[in-house]
């Protein structure tokens, strides 16, 4: 095992109901004047905001809104939230939404600061020394951004889809309340879920030995996903599969699972340029983008695929041919992947093969590699994404 520190200091907030605290725990971490940040309107339609606008005049906490965030969130709206902070003298941000919100809103926290543009900590320019404090209140279980310092947004001029990640990023308290998952579309609960076995994979697939507690962690958060996640599908207001998807996500991200061990992550990357260019959701991508790279990188440790086939999926191994475990492994993800309704290559997800050298461009390694479980070459992401195309079960 690698040398570690693990910092995860947010507060969470767990169970039914919950949002109706979350004035109390703004006024515990210091807000006295509040940017409400929420998204394209299912917190209006559901009533949420409401809930969250009358917490917070019960502790008598004065509060401004800005709304319209887009999943894959815009440049242009923080740029817009950034004045609205400095106008009106707003010392903590509450987030009400999925990972699009909250990485608005982070955006936003750390812009709001800094005399530069804040796109500078997203171009890796400059990193972020100071930010707001933020809280948020989660209604989709995906993006694990409600326990992460991290940050993904797209610069509206040219789609550019780029992430920055800081500890002062990370949110003072996430209300999680699973009930506000409920009225999620079948397809977002199954993108959510996509991208939380997908944060599990990017660091399940590493190169360092004996790491038996993460690795017995990935694979009890593996394991509840592919059990909750057809269970949700199918009967959308059970109470107790959303709650165990939703405390899944968290831990999913907040990197308990990846300590001491090296990381991927060269999925992720590959898919923030088909979500950039495309708008397209970013478990989607996932659900394309991830099998094509096992199937890609399997050889590198066969023996970890097997593990993963055998304790995750339930495939019987194979001692006289292991490879034919990893691949049975990766087969029953795709396949799972399909049955909850995600696309699998990249007609279904509306992507075209004549764009992949765009891809590639926009990914930027040149003639480089990039880092991870297997280092990538433009050449092998080309191949990756080839796979991708004509993926089928
Ligand atoms: O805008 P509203 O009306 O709320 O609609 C949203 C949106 O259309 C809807 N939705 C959310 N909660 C709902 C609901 N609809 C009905 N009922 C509810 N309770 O769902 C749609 C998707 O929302 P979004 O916030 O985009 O989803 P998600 O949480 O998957 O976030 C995706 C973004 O997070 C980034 C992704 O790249 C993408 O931009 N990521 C952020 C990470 C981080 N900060 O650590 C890590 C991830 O790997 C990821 O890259
Ligand atoms: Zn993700």
């Amino acid at each position: 095992m690698e040398n570690f520190n693990f910092y995860s200091p947010t507060e969470f907030v767990f169970g039914k109901e919950r949002e109706n605290e979350c004035g109390k725990y703004v006024k515990k971490y210091g807000g006295t004047k509040v940017l409400i940040h929420y998204g394209g309107g299912s917190a209006v339609k559901s009533g949420l905001l409401d809930r969250v606008k009358a917490s917070l005049d019960s502790e008598n906490i004065p509060y401004v809104l800005l709304g319209g965030v887009k999943p894959n969130p815009r440049d242009t709206l923080i740029y817009e939230g950034i004045e609205l902070c400095r106008k009106e003298n707003v010392d903590f941000i509450l987030s009400v939404g999925g990972g699009s919100c909250i990485d608005s809103s982070k955006g936003i926290a750390c812009g709001a600061l800094y005399d530069g543009d804040f796109w500078d900590f997203y171009d890796k320019k400059a990193s972020v020394q100071k930010a707001l404090p933020i809280g948020t209140v989660l209604t989709i279980a995906a993006a694990g951004s409600e326990g992460s310092g991290a940050s993904v947004v797209t610069k509206e001029d040219g789609m550019l889809k780029r992430d920055t990640s800081s500890d002062l990023l990370r949110p003072r308290f996430s209300v999680l309340n699973p009930q506000l998952t409920c009225t999620l579309p079948a397809y977002q609960t199954a993108c959510g879920a996509t991208d939380i076995m997908a944060h599990v994979f990017e660091r399940y697939f590493t190169n360092t030995k004996e790491v038996e507690v993460t690795d017995r962690l990935c694979e009890a958060i593996l394991l509840t996903m592919v059990k909750e996640t057809p269970r949700v599908i199918a009967d959308p207001d059970n109470y107790e599969a959303r709650a165990n998807i939703m405390w899944a996500g968290t831990v999913a991200h907040n990197d308990i699972i990846g300590v001491g061990r090296s990381q991927d992550w060269n999925s992720h990357g590959i898919e923030h340029e088909l979500s950039g260019l495309y708008d397209c959701a970013h478990g989607a991508g996932l659900a394309v983008v991830m099998p094509a790279w096992m199937e890609f990188v399997y050889k590198h440790d066969v023996m970890r695929f097997a593990q993963m086939a055998t304790r995750v999926f339930g495939c019987p191994m194979n001692f006289e041919n292991p490879e034919d475990t990893a691949l049975k492994g990766i087969y029953a993800f795709r396949r799972f992947l399909h049955d909850i309704g995600m696309p699998i290559n990249f007609e279904e997800l509306g992507a075209k093969a004549e764009d992949i050298p765009v891809l590639i461009e926009k990914f930027g390694i040149g003639d480089g590699q990039t880092w991870g479980f297997v280092r990538l070459s433009a050449k092998d992401i080309e191949e990756i994404l080839n796979n991708a195309v004509k993926a089928k079960l």
